[in-house]
């Protein structure tokens, strides 16, 4: 135990349009955010205020796409799938062909991001499956191709790939820093009591809860990307531990 994990990552792409079938490039400037933000080695770490900066972790997680598909071929880690479906909702249909998706790579194995469009009533930009919840055949999470990455199709304000972080943050066991519900508990000791969640992007110290101020900053509020700097060492130990645990296999 201890040290730097890395996880496998399968990316697929299910495309309807050909915009929707985002490039390599994309698909790797997702991976190299998400190593940034879990090693703390964003640029932006340094707009972490000095009140939080004592408990801004690096979670010591790293990510690579596959490279070895479940039968042992060679493979970039990326898969494309055509669909005649315009949109997804917030369902699992994605996850399987005789619904218009593409099937989960071993789930115990593999990081699986699938990448498609949702549709437009849909207010969520990803979402994700919990560990030890829900059925393997649907574990990953699953992002809208244009909060994906950081080139590309990416739309301001969540164009610097931290819709996935704060994905992979649930899929780790994590949950959103206000508990979700008011002054509600996020089971993290470091990250203060917050009255709601945050949007766009509160200006330094904003106070609720009887707290010093909100860390609205974290990766698990919901404010703007370039809002959003850190996670903490609470949130570093739910999900080392959640890797020792639910998701021993992706490390072997
Ligand atoms: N679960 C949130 C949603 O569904 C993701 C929030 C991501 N936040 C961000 N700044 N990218 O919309
Ligand atoms: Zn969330
Ligand atoms: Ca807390």
């Amino acid at each position: 135990l201890g040290g730097v994990v890395t996880i496998p990552v399968v990316v697929h792409v299910v495309y309807n349009t050909s915009t929707q079938n985002i490039s390599d490039a994309q698909i790797k400037s997702q991976i190299e955010a998400l190593n940034r933000d879990f090693r703390r080695l964003n640029a932006d770490a340094v707009n972490t205020p000095d009140l939080f900066k004592g408990v801004a972790a690096d979670a010591e997680i790293e990510f690579c796409l596959a490279q070895r598909t479940p039968d042992g071929e060679p493979t970039n880690g990326i898969t494309r799938t055509a669909t005649t479906k315009p949109d997804f909702g917030v369902g699992d249909s994605m996850k399987f062909a005789a619904l218009g998706g593409k099937e989960a790579w071993n789930t115990s194995q593999y990081l699986n991001i699938w990448v498609v469009r949702f549709h437009k009533d849909e207010k969520v930009l990803g979402f994700a499956q919990f560990p030890n919840v829900g059925s393997p055949l649907t574990d990953g999470v699953v992002i809208d191709y244009r909060y994906f990455g950081t080139t590309g199709t990416v739309v301001r304000p969540f164009n610097l790939g931290r819709t996935t972080t704060h994905e992979v943050g649930h899929w780790l066991n994590l949950f959103h820093i206000w508990g979700d519900e008011p002054c509600g508990n996020d089971q993290v000791d470091d990250t203060p009591t917050q009255q709601e969640e945050n949007t766009d992007c509160p200006t330094f110290p904003k106070a609720s809860c009887n707290n010093t101020s909100d860390m609205f900053m974290n990766f698990m509020d919901y404010t703007n990307d370039a809002c959003m700097n850190l996670f903490t060492i609470g949130q570093k130990n739910v999900m080392q531990k959640t890797l020792n645990t639910f998701r021993a296999g992706l490390l072997t």
